[in-house]
C-alpha cells in the first residue's frame, strides 16, 4: 500500500473520533488503526511534551516503523505518537509524570499491539505458534515498541540483523559453528515464520522447496539425462526417499562442527 492511501486511512480514523463515532477502529490493506488507550479527562498534547523527561525513549522513537508516518501535529498524536499505546498524556505531564500517574503502560499485554496488527494475531493462531496466546511470550521480546526498525539490533556479527532476539532463547541454532550454514546470514525467517506456520517447528515450507529456494537442481547434467543434481552430487534417490534435513541427510541444517555437508 502507499503512503498516500495509507494517510488516508489515519485520516479517516481522525475524522471519526472527531464525529464522536462510536466506531472505533478502521481497516487498511495492511493494518487497523485502533483507537489509544483512555485516560480519564486528559487530551493529547503530543510527542514533544513527552522528550523533556523521556529523552533516551524519544531520540529512538524518529526511526522506529511506529514514527513512519508520525507528523508533528496533534491531529494525529493519538495514530502514530507516544500516545497511541499511551494514550493521552496530559494529565501525566501536568502532575509531573510519574509510575501509576494518568498514563497507560501496556506492558508486556499483546492486546495492545493486536489491536492494530490483526493480521498477526492471525498468525498466532496457526497450528503451530510461538506461545503469545497461552501468556509463555510477548511481542516485546522480539519487538522493541520504541526503537530503530522495532526489532532489537544485532550484537554479533553473523546472525542477520534481528535475529538476535532469536538467539536469546534459541542458543544451539543460533551459535557459530565451525561449518556455518552460510543460509543464516539471510535470517532465521528465511526458513522460519516467526509468528505461527501451518508447518511443524514454524517452518516456511514443509518439503525441500525451502531448501531448493537457494539450492538448484540441475536436471540432466552431461551424460545422465533425467537425474537431477545438486551442485555435483546426484541426488535423485535421496529426494525421493526424504527431505533434506531428515536423518542421514543434512539434518545439522543450521551448522556442523564436524561435517562440512551438515549431516551431523
Ligand atoms: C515532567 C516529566 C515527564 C513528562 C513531561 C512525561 N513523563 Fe512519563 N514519566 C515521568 C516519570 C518521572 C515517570 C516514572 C518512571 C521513570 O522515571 O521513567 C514516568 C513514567 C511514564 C510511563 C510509565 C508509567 C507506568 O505506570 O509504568 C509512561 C508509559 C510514560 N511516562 C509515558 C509518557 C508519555 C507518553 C509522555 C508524553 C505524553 C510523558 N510520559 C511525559 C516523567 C514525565
Ligand atoms: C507501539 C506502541 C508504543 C509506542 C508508539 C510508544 N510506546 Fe512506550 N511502551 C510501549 C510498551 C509496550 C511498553 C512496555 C514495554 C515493556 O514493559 O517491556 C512501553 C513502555 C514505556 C515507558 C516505561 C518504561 C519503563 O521504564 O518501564 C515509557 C516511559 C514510555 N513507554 C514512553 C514512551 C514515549 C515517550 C513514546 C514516544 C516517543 C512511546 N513510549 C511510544 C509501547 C509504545
Ligand atoms: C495504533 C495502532 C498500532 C498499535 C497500538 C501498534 N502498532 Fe505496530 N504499527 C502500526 C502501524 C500503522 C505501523 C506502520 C505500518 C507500515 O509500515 O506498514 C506499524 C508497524 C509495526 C511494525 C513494523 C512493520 C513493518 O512492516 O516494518 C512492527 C514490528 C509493529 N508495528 C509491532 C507492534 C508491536 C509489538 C506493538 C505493541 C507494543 C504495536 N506494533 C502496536 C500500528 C500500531
Ligand atoms: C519470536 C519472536 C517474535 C514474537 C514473539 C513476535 N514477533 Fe512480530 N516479527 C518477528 C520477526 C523476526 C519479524 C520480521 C519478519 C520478517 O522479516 O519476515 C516480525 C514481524 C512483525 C511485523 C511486521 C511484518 C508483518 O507481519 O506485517 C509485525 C506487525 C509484527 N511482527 C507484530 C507482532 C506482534 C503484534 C506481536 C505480538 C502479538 C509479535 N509481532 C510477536 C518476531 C516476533
Ligand atoms: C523469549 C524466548 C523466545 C524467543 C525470543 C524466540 N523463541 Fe522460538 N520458541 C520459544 C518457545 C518457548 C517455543 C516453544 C517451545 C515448545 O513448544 O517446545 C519456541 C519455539 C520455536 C520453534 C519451534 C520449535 C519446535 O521444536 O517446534 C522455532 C523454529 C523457533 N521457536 C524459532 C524462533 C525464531 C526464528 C526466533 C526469532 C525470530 C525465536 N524463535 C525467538 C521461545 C522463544
Ligand atoms: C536454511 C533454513 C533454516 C534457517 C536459516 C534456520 N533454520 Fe531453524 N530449522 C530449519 C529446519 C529445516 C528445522 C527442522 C529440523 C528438524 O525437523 O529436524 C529447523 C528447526 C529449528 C528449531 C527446532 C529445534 C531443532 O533444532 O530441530 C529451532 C528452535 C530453530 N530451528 C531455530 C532457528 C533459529 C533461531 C534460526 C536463526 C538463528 C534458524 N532456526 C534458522 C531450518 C532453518
Ligand atoms: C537463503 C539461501 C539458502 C537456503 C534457503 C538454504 N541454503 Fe544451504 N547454503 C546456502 C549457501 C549460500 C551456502 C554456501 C554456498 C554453497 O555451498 O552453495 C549453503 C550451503 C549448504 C550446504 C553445504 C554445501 C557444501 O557443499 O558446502 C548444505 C549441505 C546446505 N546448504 C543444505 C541446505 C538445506 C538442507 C537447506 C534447507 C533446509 C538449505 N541449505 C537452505 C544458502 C541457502
Amino acid at each position: 500500500m502507499n503512503l498516500s492511501r495509507r494517510l488516508v486511512a489515519v485520516l479517516v480514523v481522525a475524522l471519526g473520533a472527531l464525529a464522536g463515532a462510536a466506531l472505533v477502529s478502521c481497516s487498511t490493506v495492511e493494518r487497523t488503526v485502533a483507537a489509544p488507550p483512555a485516560v480519564a479527562g486528559a487530551h493529547f498534547v503530543g510527542n514533544r511534551s513527552c522528550a523533556d523527561c523521556h529523552t533516551n525513549i524519544a531520540r529512538a522513537f524518529p526511526a522506529s516503523a511506529h514514527a513512519r508516518f508520525h507528523k508533528d501535529d496533534l491531529r494525529f498524536a493519538g495514530q502514530t505518537g507516544c500516545e497511541s499505546c499511551h494514550g493521552p498524556g496530559s494529565k501525566h505531564v501536568e502532575l509531573g509524570g510519574g509510575r501509576g500517574r494518568a498514563i497507560v503502560n501496556p506492558g508486556k499485554d499483546p492486546a495492545a499491539c493486536l489491536a492494530c496488527h490483526i493480521q498477526t494475531q492471525a498468525e498466532f493462531r496457526l497450528a503451530h505458534h510461538h506461545p503469545v496466546p497461552e501468556g509463555q511470550m510477548n511481542c516485546v521480546q522480539c519487538h522493541d515498541p520504541h526503537g530503530l526498525d522495532i526489532r532489537k539490533p544485532a550484537a554479533g556479527l553473523f546472525l542477520a540483523r534481528g535475529d538476535d532476539a532469536c538467539a536469546g532463547c534459541h542458543r544451539q541454532q543460533s551459535r557459530q559453528f565451525v561449518f556455518s550454514h552460510e543460509a543464516l546470514r539471510e535470517g532465521c525467517v528465511t526458513c522460519h515464520n516467526p509468528h505461527g506456520s501451518t508447518n511443524a517447528k514454524l517452518l516456511a515450507q514443509r518439503d525441500l522447496n525451502l531448501c531448493l529456494r537457494c539450492h538448484a537442481q540441475v536436471q540432466g547434467l552431461g551424460a545422465t539425462p533425467g537425474r537431477v543434481f545438486i551442485g555435483s552430487s546426484d541426488h535423485t534417490d535421496y529426494m525421493r526417499r526424504a527431505t533434506c534435513w531428515s536423518a542421514g541427510c543434512h539434518s545439522a541444517v543450521h551448522g556442523s562442527n564436524v561435517d562440512r555437508i551438515l549431516r551431523y
